[in-house]
């Protein structure tokens, strides 16, 4: 197993659950953080290694001013964990790009540079000779990638339906059961689950990054996030979700990726052409998503060997992001389980 020097950009939610995680088991993982890097609240980088106990009870890391350059930072692995853009993917996307530059490994949770930028960051990963990972983007520890690769060999994903969006199930699913829109949505901002701007869920932009990493890491397509059909989820719909409940129903906020004839041969030239889209759908009690309620997230994928596959995971808190990024930091150290 290969030791991994962290250099964490975002020390946030998700930054600050990494730390608590690798604290807990500091035994089990070769990993040092020996930098920590924040916009408002300092940084820290020691090439051997930083106090992580001490780092999580600091609101304020104790060196100020400009952090050094990525190309600076004594790392070998980029952790980038900074506050999603939705719109551009920056400044992740540039860290990114910094990075592999300087031919370390990536992992991320941040679905913007994946969403807009991911076959120029994979082929940047390529020339560089190292790992881009990024399992935590679509739904938290919820196995997607990890499950194509080990489970899915030679099967084709015909189509994929899912629940990404936590914000707006937990809405729906509120509303299913009489909370008033308002009250499920403040609900959501309290809990931490929804985006600084609600619209940023409720428009459906964060399942549409969701949908499109899907499509084109997946299905091998080219869209961009634009190209999804989104409709939004509103007062309308939550009243909508109540009338499915009383009616045996469920309104569920449902991605679904589907894999179109190609027009031309060989159709790797234009990239695999899908059809994507976010809202909110009405399932029956036999549908596999009926029962993913609240936080809660799922994914179908259909396949033509593996015939359809579905993963869920029930009720996820920021403590499951972090497991996700700590899952791509082993298989970037080749740590193997037991079983
Ligand atoms: N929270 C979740 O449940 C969840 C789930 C899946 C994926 N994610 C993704 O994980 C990432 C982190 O989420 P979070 O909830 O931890 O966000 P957060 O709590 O808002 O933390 C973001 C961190 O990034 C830092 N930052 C922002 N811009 C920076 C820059 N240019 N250079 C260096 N540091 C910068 C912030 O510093 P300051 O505080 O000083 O501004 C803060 O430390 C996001 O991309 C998010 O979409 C989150």
């Amino acid at each position: 197993v290969r030791d991994l020097r962290l250099d964490i950009i975002g020390f946030g939610h998700v930054g600050r659950a990494l730390a608590r995680l690798l604290l807990s088991r500091c035994e089990d993982v070769p990993f040092k953080v020996v930098s920590l890097v924040t916009a408002h609240h300092g940084w820290w980088s020691d090439p051997s290694g930083i106090d992580l106990s001490k780092a999580v009870d600091m609101t304020e890391l104790p060196s100020k001013g400009p952090p050094p350059k990525i190309a600076d930072l004594p790392g070998n692995v980029l952790v980038e964990l900074t506050t999603l853009d939705p719109r551009t993917g920056r400044p992740a996307l540039d860290h990114i790009q910094d990075a592999l530059r300087e031919r370390k490994h990536v992992v991320t949770a941040n679905k913007g540079p994946i969403a807009h930028h991911y076959p120029q960051l994979l082929g940047h990963a390529w020339v560089a000779g190292r790992q881009l990972r990024f399992e935590a983007t679509v739904a938290d520890c919820l196995p997607v990638f990890d499950l194509a690769r080990a489970a899915l060999p030679l099967a084709e994903i015909r189509r994929i339906r899912g629940i990404v969006s936590s914000t707006t199930n937990h809405v729906l699913s509120a509303a299913a059961r009489g909370v008033p829109f308002a009250e499920a949505l403040a609900d959501a901002q309290r809990l931490g689950i929804a985006e600084a701007d609600p619209a940023n869920d409720l428009e459906g932009w964060d399942a549409a990054a969701k949908a499109t990493i899907l499509a084109n890491v997946l299905l091998g397509a080219r869209i961009g996030i634009d190209e999804v059909r989104r409709t939004a989820i509103d007062e309308r719909t939550a009243d909508e979700a109540a009338r499915a409940a009383r009616q045996g129903a469920r309104l569920r906020p449902v991605i679904t990726v589907e894999r179109l004839p190609s027009r031309t041969r060989p159709h790797h030239l234009e990239g695999t052409r899908v059809r994507a889209s976010f809202a909110a759908v009405r399932l029956d009690p036999l549908d596999p998503l009926f029962a993913v309620d609240g936080l809660s997230m799922a994914l179908e994928l259909e396949t033509d060997l593996a015939g359809t596959v579905v993963v869920q995971l029930h009720d996820p808190h920021v403590d499951q992001v972090a497991y996700a990024v700590l899952t791509d930091l082993l298989e970037i150290a080749g740590w193997r389980s037991p079983v």
